[in-house]
Order: C-alpha cells, then structure tokens, then sequence
C-alpha cells in the first residue's frame, strides 16, 4: 500500500489514515533489524598529509574513504542506511585512506591527483551526500589549499634518468623511432582488443604529466578525426575511437625535454549499444612498454577508466579538448613522429608526418641514432608546430599546448628540399635541424 494509492482515495477516513500511518511505521521499524553490517576496521596507516590537507579529507571523504566512518543519526535509519552503507562499502574498496600503507608511494601520489581532480569537477564527494550533509561540500578554498599541497610534492625529475627502474631501464636502449611488436598482443581481460592501425591514426592533442614525468599523444580513428572537422564531438558518434600513448620524459643536454621511453597505450572506442554498461566506450589499455602485456587482471578495471573519466559525463567521458587540429587545416596527413618541450621559451612542439615520412621513421630509422636526417625518401611531408605550454584546465597535474607560434613545413621531392615557415637566418640548418629530431618510439603492429 503506498503513498500513491492513499492520494487516489479520497474517501478515506481519518481513522483509516491513522491506521495506514501506524502500519507503515511498523514497517519501518521492523525494517530498521535489516541492516548491512558497517565496522570499523582498524586503521593500518593513514593519510600522511599537513593538518589543513588531512581536515579537508576528513571532512569531505573520510565517511565513504576510511575506516573512520562516523554516521549521523539519519544515515542509520532504513531504507537511508542502506544506500549510505553501500556508498561506504564501495568508495573503501576503491580508495581508502585507513590503509594509506598498502598503497606504493607512486599510487598514493596517484591517488591523491585523482582525488583533486575529482572534487574540482563536483564529481566527489557524492552529490545525494552532501545534499543532507552540510559542511562535507569541498569549497573552492579547500582545491587551491590541495593543488598548493600537490604542487609541492616532489615530482620526477626528466633529467635523472637513473629514476627509471625495472622494465623502462631495459627500453632505454631503443633511442629512436616505431617499433614492430614481434609476438600477438592478447586481448585485455573484458575481451576488447587493440586496434592494429592505431600508430597511424591522426593525432588531436598532445599533453605533458608533470605530476607523473611522461608524455602522451592523444589519437583519433578516421571516424573521431571527421566528427571533430564536422563539429559532432559531444556526444561523440559511434565507432570514434581514441588512443591515448604514453613515453617517459627524457631531457638531452640541452634541456629539451623528450618522449623517450613508451610506456603505454590506452584506448577507448564508442559504441552506445554495445557498450551501453561502461558509459558508451568500449576500455582498454596495455602495458609494458612495447611489449603491450593486457593491463586488467579481470574485467572489472574497466571500472577504473570509467571513475576517473567520470567528471567529463558532460562531454561524453573524453578529456582531450582537440587543439592540435585547428592550425593543421593545411597539412596533409598529421601522424606524430615527434613531441618535446623547451623549458626555456615554455614551448611544446609536435612534429606531424604524413604516411610516406612516418612509414619511413618505422622501417630505415628502427634502432639508428645518426643517419635520421637522410633517411626520409622523397615524397616525405614534415610539419613541425611549435606551441606554447599551458595547465590543462581538465586535469590538474597535466600541461596542454597553447596558442600557435610557429608552423614550418619541410617537404622531400624530385631531389630538392623545400623549407617554408618563419623567417630564419639560415635555411639549411634549420632543414637539418627538423629532419634530425628524433622520432618518438611507437610500436607499428601491422
Ligand atoms: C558518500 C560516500 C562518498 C563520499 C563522501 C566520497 N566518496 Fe569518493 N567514492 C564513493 C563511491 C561509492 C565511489 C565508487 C565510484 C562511484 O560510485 O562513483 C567513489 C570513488 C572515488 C574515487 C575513484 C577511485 C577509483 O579508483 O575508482 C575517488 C578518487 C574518490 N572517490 C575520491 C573522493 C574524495 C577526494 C572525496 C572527498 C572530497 C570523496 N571521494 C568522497 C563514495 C564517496
Ligand atoms: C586517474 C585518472 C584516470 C584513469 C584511472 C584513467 N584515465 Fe584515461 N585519461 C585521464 C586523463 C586526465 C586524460 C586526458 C589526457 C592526459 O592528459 O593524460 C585521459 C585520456 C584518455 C584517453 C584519450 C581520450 C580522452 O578522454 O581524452 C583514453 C583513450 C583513455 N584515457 C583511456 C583510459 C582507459 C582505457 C582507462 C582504464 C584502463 C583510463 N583511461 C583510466 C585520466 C584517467
């Protein structure tokens, strides 16, 4: 009997809704012995973090996040408590701050960027939570107070190389260009598996991890490279698909800092039907540097890719606004061979090859160091776009490309070497220049 059949019948009398009321009560209350268990746990470690760091965690997130949930009177009444109690079980098992020591270091700093950028996006702590509970709201005092304590962490350093341990030392070897993957590369753990083109998808941004000392590329299919020139981004159509790829940074003696090492490929491919239970997107991603080992253990790490892509649910779960694209209007074929960053003018360059140069820098470059500047045949269309270097207004611990400051083209044809761009003192040291920089190391799969 519920409320909507009481509205309907106007004929009831005052004694009948009394009665109804006192049966309803009854129900409640005998629900009230319903109850999930909810302990606390002792506390292993906790957050290490300054005082006003720790009071904003506690405040906001140590009731779903620890193991010190304190509840207030009217979470502990049924239905509420089982909703709250859930909400308890669930955020402990994907972060909890009571067992800080069970996280590496490397994670717990990972942990805590995500965290940031999860309560700037509103996406934490839960909206139906802080409804009811006032004072839990992160205000915007407590994000710069977090972005000031995550800021001074120290972050590695692209100069020390020797901060590179385990199977990214062994890939040190490998100084320059794509890579063939010799072995099958196994599907991840929820059967996705990976696109064999990817290394020659377009490129739609690039984007610089101070916070974790890497750099990434993010690619798009034919299908999400047309929807962006058309303007069809959110939502995106089906079959777009993204790559997003990752090196170590690496600085040459000069201080420019380049994509050294791959470390890994992630990858998301829209299909609202089909992938209808994990937000539109079909997940993936492989690690391991080139040799691309199935990173999920089963398939619930998809819920992984899904929490932390979860504040961008208002543009269709994707990060990356696609700036690399608009300058490029006149540039045929836009494949990465290369990214780095000058720290002294605060630049970031991407250098765009069409097919016949990126084909090349796969085959007659794989493992040498010093012929690279003869090495691209004719018909090869180089284009390096130099930009500025800004935060990411999505991502706190990330630097994006700014506004353009320098497009230079090199094209190879019948025998001569055509340069076109800004003004520059000397034409053939610049050519040499361009051609000599190192293409960044992408496993080719075909
Ligand atoms: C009312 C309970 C609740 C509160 C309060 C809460 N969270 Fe959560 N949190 C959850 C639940 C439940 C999940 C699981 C994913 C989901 O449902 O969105 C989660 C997921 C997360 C994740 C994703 C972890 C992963 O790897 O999947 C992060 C990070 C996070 N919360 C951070 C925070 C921070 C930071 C705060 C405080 C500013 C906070 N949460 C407050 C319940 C809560
Ligand atoms: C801790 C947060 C976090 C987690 C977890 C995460 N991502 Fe992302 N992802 C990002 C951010 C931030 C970007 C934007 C690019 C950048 O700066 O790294 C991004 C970008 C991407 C892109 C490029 C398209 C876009 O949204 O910009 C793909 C593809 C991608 N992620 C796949 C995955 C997959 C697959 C997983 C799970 C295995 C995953 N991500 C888990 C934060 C995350």
């Amino acid at each position: 009997m519920g409320p909507a059949y009481i509205c309907l019948t106007p004929h009831l009398t005052m004694k009948k809704l009394i009665y109804i009321a006192g049966v309803l009560l009854c129900i409640v209350v005998v629900l009230q012995f319903f109850r999930p268990r909810l302990d606390n746990p002792p506390v292993t470690q906790d957050l290490a973090a300054p005082a006003d760091v720790q009071h904003i965690f506690r405040k906001s997130c140590y009731a779903c996040h620890s193991n010190e949930t304190n509840l207030s009177w009217y979470d502990k009444i049924v239905p509420a408590y089982w909703l709250v109690a859930s909400h308890v079980r669930e955020g402990r098992a994907r972060l909890n701050f009571s067992h800080w020591d069970s996280l590496k270091p490397g994670e717990q700093q990972a942990y805590l960027f995500e965290s940031l950028n999860q309560a700037a996006f509103g996406a934490m702590p839960l909206a139906s939570y802080t409804a009811v509970h006032h004072g839990a709201e992160i205000t915007s005092a407590d994000i710069e107070t977090l972005k000031h304590y995550l800021a001074s962490l120290p972050h590695p350093d692209p100069t020390d190389t020797a901060r590179l341990g385990g199977w990214l030392r062994q890939y040190l070897a490998f100084t320059t260009g794509p890579q063939k993957i010799a072995k099958d590369i196994q599907p991840e753990s929820n059967g996705f598996t990976i696109p064999a083109d990817f290394s020659y998808w377009e490129v739609v941004n690039i984007s610089e991890r101070w916070d974790n000392g890497t750099m990434r590329a993010i690619l798009g299919n034919p299908v999400a490279i047309k929807a962006i020139a058309e303007g069809h981004t959110n939502p995106w159509p089906d079959g777009s698909a993204f790559a997003k790829v990752g090196w170590v940074q690496r600085a040459d003696s000069t201080g420019i800092i380049h994509a050294g090492a791959f470390t890994h490929a992630e990858f998301m491919v829209k299909d609202a039907q089909k992938y209808a239970a994990t937000e539109g997107w079909g997940w993936g991603r492989w690690v391991g540097g080139i040799n691309l080992v199935a990173y999920g253990k089963n398939e619930t790490f998809v819920t992984e890719c899904t929490n932390c892509h979860k504040p961008m649910k208002d543009q269709d779960f994707v990060f990356t606004i696609p700036t690399q694209r608009d300058s490029l209007g006149a540039v045929p074929g836009s494949k990465i061979l290369a990214t780095f960053i000058d720290t002294k003018s605060n630049t970031m360059s991407t250098l765009f090859g069409n097919d016949v140069a990126m084909r090349a820098a796969k085959t007659a470059f794989a493992g040498a160091t010093a012929t690279i500047a003869t090495g691209y045949p004719e018909g090869s269309v180089l284009t390096l776009v130099t930009r500025g270097r800004q935060e990411d207004p999505h991502w706190f611990g990330a630097r994006i490309p700014g506004s353009i400051q320098s497009v230079e083209m090199v094209q190879l044809g019948q025998g001569a070497i055509h340069y076109e761009g800004k003004p520059v003192a000397d034409t053939s040291q610049r050519l040499k220049e361009i051609l000599s920089i190192r293409p960044n190391i992408l496993p080719v799969l075909e």
